[in-house]
């Protein structure tokens, strides 16, 4: 990289305008169903998240992302939501939501829930009432139902395939019991896709912000952020075969990306700016280059979006570079911040994914048959090293509940307990996102390591997780759990998240170098030690080799 560039990218981060909150916080996501179970029926609840706060606060996260814990039947996983103002009796209820809020604020963590406005669930009233309702109705208006090709309507109105795998459209039977219209689902048959071009559909989500904001939450990670508006007609599209259904590997898909959804979020800034206090929005957008994620972050939309180009690189420093140089690029350049990510609830675990020696496109999942299979302390190493390097970057980061215990991916998981939809709807042939979901261990003895304590678990723990539960890890001064809470803590008093990056030349291909106000921190993604600068060590992903630093192994130093 050239001196030019570097002094643009620092020019770039400088001028980023305004301290809101949301530009510099690590943001911890709950995956409410596998966080800790409060009754013990094998669900992680709302109750068992307000008793662990004070973990939360030890760790030091700014913020935290509940995945969706609303009324719904669960066919993915509370992603399809039949009523978006009340909780789901197995989560808890409002009063326990608003107990959580109250005690996440009293600790200064701030709060964000998912919304799901891409589709409902089939059991939302809307949907029932379309269903009953005839062809044409303003009730079916609410969805995108079409009428059948073919020469009685038996034929889909295209071709588009479900993220899930198999049709995105099923054709219902109507009340007088003869076969019917199609409704459109780009995810499971369970999950109908609103009509977005709808006014009372646009009205009935500013209704659910406002419902959630004046319960005191500070913003909304939306799902599916790039899919609510679709190409005018309709027409076919196949994704290629091995690709990323989400639409982060291709242009032109006409589900994703269509430039319709700008003006949803900018009505949705709007909603947002009736409050005090910094709410923010962040996008859930698969696109397949940051400058196309960077439209979601313009100043009158969202406020931050998963930086999922980051996400999808692998451990290899030539491509880590770039991606780093692109975000700090494209993201100040709209006056957002860069928002990291390694793992979430649809992503293979980055302790396994980074040492994965096949592709494996995302949300298929690894199981006991899937090639490449990672060596798992090949994958541990190079998720702590992965993280280091991420939580010294400017911007915000999110975190993924359980990497901080340095979790896998759970592969062996039987056949009989998966629950991902995508299992089912490809016949086995994709696993799908079930072992990354798996429930959390607090303490090695107690059953279901101390998920809860009846021993229930919605997906079985693997043995080998009793020696990576919670109390093992504080007691191990070189456990990853030690390692992210003293990247936390340096990040937070050196100002890593609102400082500027500089790279350091000098370091060879394999090494991402750089200098981020007082602090230089070096990554070896290669196979050889590389020698380290003079200078005091603030954290090591792992052990250093005297003055060098070991493959797969970062560093944050403090030099002179
Ligand atoms: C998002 C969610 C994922 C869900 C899908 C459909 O990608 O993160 O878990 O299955 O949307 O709502
Ligand atoms: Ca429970």
């Amino acid at each position: 990289m050239s001196t030019t560039d570097t002094t643009a990218l620092a020019d770039a981060a400088q001028t980023r305008p305004g301290s809101e909150w949301w530009r510099t916080a690590v943001i911890y996501q709950i995956y409410p169903r596998s966080f800790a179970d409060g009754n013990g029926d094998g669900i992680g609840d709302l109750p068992g998240i307000t008793a662990h706060l004070d973990d939360l606060v030890a760790l030091g996260v700014d913020a935290v992302w509940l995945s969706p814990f609303f009324r719904s039947p669960q066919h993915d996983a509370g992603y399809d939501v039949a009523d978006y103002c009340d909780v789901d009796p197995l989560f808890g209820t409002l009063a326990d939501a608003d107990e959580l809020i109250a005690q996440a604020h009293a600790r200064d963590i701030r709060l964000i829930v998912d919304l799901v406005p891409n589709h409902s669930s089939n059991e939302h009233v809307w949907f029932q009432q379309a269903l009953a309702a005839a062809p044409g109705s303003p009730e079916r208006g609410r969805y995108m139902f079409r009428d059948g090709k073919g020469t009685a309507g038996e034929l889909p109105p295209n071709n588009w395939e479900s993220v899930f795998g198999g049709p995105a459209w099923t054709r219902v039977t109507e009340a007088d019991g003869t076969p019917g219209q199609w409704y459109l689902h780009l995810f499971d048959s369970t999950q109908p896709d609103f009509d977005w071009s709808n006014p009372e559909v646009q009205e009935e989500f500013r209704r659910v912000l406002r419902f959630w904001l004046d319960r005191g939450v500070d913003g909304f990670r939306v799902d599916v952020a790039h899919g609510l508006v679709k190409t005018d007609g309709l027409p076919d599209h196949l994704p290629s075969v091995d690709g990323d259904s989400m639409g982060g590997d291709a242009d032109d898909v006409p589900y994703w990306g269509q430039e319709g959804v700008h003006e949803i979020y900018r009505d949705w800034n709007r909603v947002l700016a009736e409050y005090d206090g910094d709410r923010a929005l962040c996008a859930e957008a698969w696109l397949p280059t940051v400058d196309k994620t960077a439209l979601w972050v313009r100043p009158d939309e969202m406020h931050q979006a998963f930086n999922f180009p980051y996400l999808m690189t692998q451990w290899h420093a030539p491509e880590l570079r770039e991606v780093i140089s692109e975000s700090l690029r494209a993201f100040p350049a709209v006056g957002a911040p860069a928002t990291w990510v390694l793992s979430n609830h649809d992503v293979v675990r980055h302790a396994s994914r980074l040492a994965l020696t096949a592709e494996n496109p995302q949300g298929h999942g690894i199981g006991p048959d899937s090639p490449g299979q990672p060596i798992p302390e090949v994958g541990l190493r190079r998720a702590r090293a992965a993280t280091t390097l991420m939580l010294a970057l400017p911007g915000s980061s999110y975190l993924y509940q359980g990497e901080e215990l340095g979790l896998p991916e759970v592969i062996e998981l039987p056949d009989d307990v998966r629950q991902d939809p995508t299992w089912f709807r490809t016949d086995g042939e994709r696993y799908g996102r079930d072992g990354c979901r798996v429930p959390l261990p607090w303490t090695p003895e107690a059953p279901a390591y101390g998920f809860n304590t009846t021993g229930a678990s919605w997906l079985p723990q693997p043995a080998e997780w009793a020696g990576l539960a919670r109390s093992v890890q504080e007691d191990q001064p070189d456990s990853t759990l030690w390692l992210y809470r003293s990247l936390l803590a340096t990040r937070r008093a050196e100002g890593l998240g609102a400082g500027t990056l500089e790279w350091l030349p000098g370091y060879g291909d394999d090494v991402v170098a750089l200098r981020n106000g007082d602090v230089t921190v070096i990554a070896n993604a290669g196979t050889a030690a590389v020698p380290l600068p003079k200078g005091t060590v603030l954290v090591a992903s792992g052990p250093l080799a005297g003055d060098d630093l070991p493959a797969d192994t970062a560093v944050w130093l403090r030099t002179a």
